[in-house]
């Protein structure tokens, strides 16, 4: 089903009765980096995928985003679809977006799946490095910034290994629009620190990062899950930044034994 909701464009696949689970993509993809994930999960879950605002079909208005603005959303769909207790899955921008979104009302969700991203803020080096990308794209356009960016999130050898999902990928991030990709990067650049809240985080958790994340490195995962009591954490084999899209067997095998051991398919 499609929905629209608060100009946000909301996909659901899967029996509404099943447990859900709430896929939220990362930055500068759209929903449907989860395509592979959902195909798997439908059958014993409600999977619920959205273009964050500024993304994908999800309104663009006028790019002054914050992540707690990409947080409401979040509630908002939760509260529109009328979903109760789901399992939240983000990775990297959607991570940030899940962990704020658990520190502000802990007590709306039933698990957490965190995939290449971090708790911390950007530092200075991360501000500026934001500020030159907007200036490129203000100087050079979306899509020169995109032929840098992309590659950088993926393992060297996955052009090669999956070139049919990686040039999809490319394609589909090149036709985002400027406007949203600059406003995404000042909520991020703006973003709230979520470390000292990790500890408080009591939902079971499950941590994944690629062996070559050179964005959110195993070694800052693993910091993270460290400090998330009920949590596992795994390192994906032949994969970057991009895990669930790089080797989505074992991410999903890895979901999929996480998600039978802590919840039954009924709500
Ligand atoms: C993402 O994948 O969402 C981005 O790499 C996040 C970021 O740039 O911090």
């Amino acid at each position: 089903m499609e929905y629209s909701f608060n100009g946000l464009k909301v996909f659901t696949k899967g029996n509404k009765n099943h447990k859900p689970i709430i896929f939220v993509h990362g930055f500068p993809y759209d929903h449907s980096m989860w395509d592979n994930q959902v195909d798997t999960f439908k059958g014993n879950y409600y999977c619920v995928t959205y273009d964050i605002r500024g993304l994908g079909k999800s309104y663009i208005g006028d790019g002054q985003y914050t992540m707690e603005a990409f947080v409401w959303d979040l509630f908002s769909v939760i509260d529109e679809l009328h979903i109760e207790n789901p399992v939240l899955c983000g990775l990297s921008m959607g991570g940030y977006i899940a962990l704020r979104a658990v520190e502000k009302e802990p007590e709306r969700f039933a698990g957490l799946v965190l995939c290449d991203t971090r708790p911390e803020s950007d530092n200075n080096d991360g501000k500026v490095a934001r500020s030159n990308a907007i200036d490129k794209i203000n100087v050079e356009g979306v899509e020169s910034f995109i032929n840098d960016f992309v590659p950088k999130c993926f393992h060297n050898k996955t052009p090669e290994r999956l070139n049919d999902m990686y040039e999809k990928t490319f394609a589909t991030t090149k036709k985002q629009n400027s406007v949203g990709v600059k406003g995404a990067l000042i909520a991020m650049l703006s973003r709230r620190d979520t470390t000292n809240s990790l500890k408080d985080i009591s939902i079971p958790t499950l941590v994944l990062v690629g062996k070559k994340d050179a964005l959110t490195p195993p070694d800052v995962m693993q910091e993270m899950a460290k400090k998330i009591k009920k949590s596992k954490y795994f390192v994906v084999p032949k994969a970057g930044h991009m895990a669930p899209l790089e080797n989505p067997e074992f991410v999903n095998e890895k979901i999929e034994k996480f998600l039978e051991k802590n919840f039954t398919n009924e709500k």
